[in-house]
């Protein structure tokens, strides 16, 4: 299965990823984390003692290996390069075993200058076509809110789009806007994680504008969660109510059967 976050800035999509990452990861499954955010901390989110082993460079950054898959010097432009370097190795060399899992910072895409045409972002699209398209890991993806990772083909192979929504109108337009380019992508499916929750009345009121059956889990505002973000430790550990919901939020995935 192959499962995107989105959703507008701090609504929860690393928190998230990084709880379904770990319980899927303890249920045996083979997990593949990808942080995908340029600002991500998906990698401490999952356990990933950064102050101790350092920062692990983006797939983006790497720029002898741009090169050397893709033929031309990384932040070039025009001339010639390979469109669909070879990747299948780069799981095996660069992700970072954590708590069972693996995962990979991959860092975004260059801004499209002239073009987003540039051997970085050949490298990273080929990246994640391979992932979704050919992996047959589960795979967990942190994006961002904007879609530019996700060529046609490889938005395609994407068994759900989990989209989170905090409480306020900001988070409701942005997940509408994602909602409409996921279905130009055609994504399979798309479903709201509503976050950060405190009455019902919120959630009458975020159902009433986004539907209610497209929401997939409601996960109450949990202090719990800003205390494991201060001290930096995984709310995997950190956040037991969070947790739960999460684990039925993927029961509920499996039983609904969302392929992939
Ligand atoms: N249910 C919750 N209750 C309270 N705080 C929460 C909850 N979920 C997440 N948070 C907190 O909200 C903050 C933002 O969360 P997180 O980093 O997961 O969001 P994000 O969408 O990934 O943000 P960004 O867009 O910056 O990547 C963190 O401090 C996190 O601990
Ligand atoms: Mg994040």
């Amino acid at each position: 299965m192959k499962i995107a976050i989105s959703g507008k800035g701090g609504v929860g999509k690393t928190t998230l990823s990084a709880l379904m990452a770990r319980e899927l990861s303890e249920q045996g499954k083979r997990v593949l984390a990808i942080d995908a955010d340029p600002n991500g901390n998906l990698a401490e989110a999952v356990g990933y003692d950064a102050g101790r082993l350092g920062r692990i460079e983006p797939l983006i950054e790497k720029k002898a290996l741009v090169e050397e898959r893709t033929g031309a010097k990384p932040g070039s432009m025009g001339g010639y390069f390979v469109l669909n370097p070879r990747v299948d190795d780069l799981i095996e060399r660069f992700s970072v075993e954590i708590n069972g899992m693996r995962l990979m910072v991959t860092g975004e895409l260059k801004e499209a200058l002239g073009g987003c045409y540039c051997p970085e972002n050949a490298l990273l699209r080929s990246f994640l076509r391979h992932l979704m398209v050919e992996s047959e890991d589960w795979v967990v993806l942190d994006m961002e809110a904007g879609f530019e990772h996700l060529t046609r083909g490889t938005a395609e192979s994407v068994s759900i789009l989990l989209v989170v929504v905090e409480p306020g109108l900001r988070a409701m337009k942005t997940a509408e806007k994602i909602t409409s380019l996921a279905k130009q992508l055609h994504i399979q499916q798309v479903g709201f994680i509503v976050n950060k929750v405190h009455s019902e009345g919120q959630i009458r009121r975020i159902s009433e504008r986004l539907g209610t059956e497209s929401i997939w889990a409601v996960i109450p505002f949990d202090f719990l969660a800003v205390e494991a973000d201060l001290s930096g430790s995984s709310p995997f550990e950190a956040c037991p109510a969070m947790l739960e919901t999460v684990r039925e939020l993927i029961e509920k995935l499996d039983k609904a059967q969302v392929s992939g």
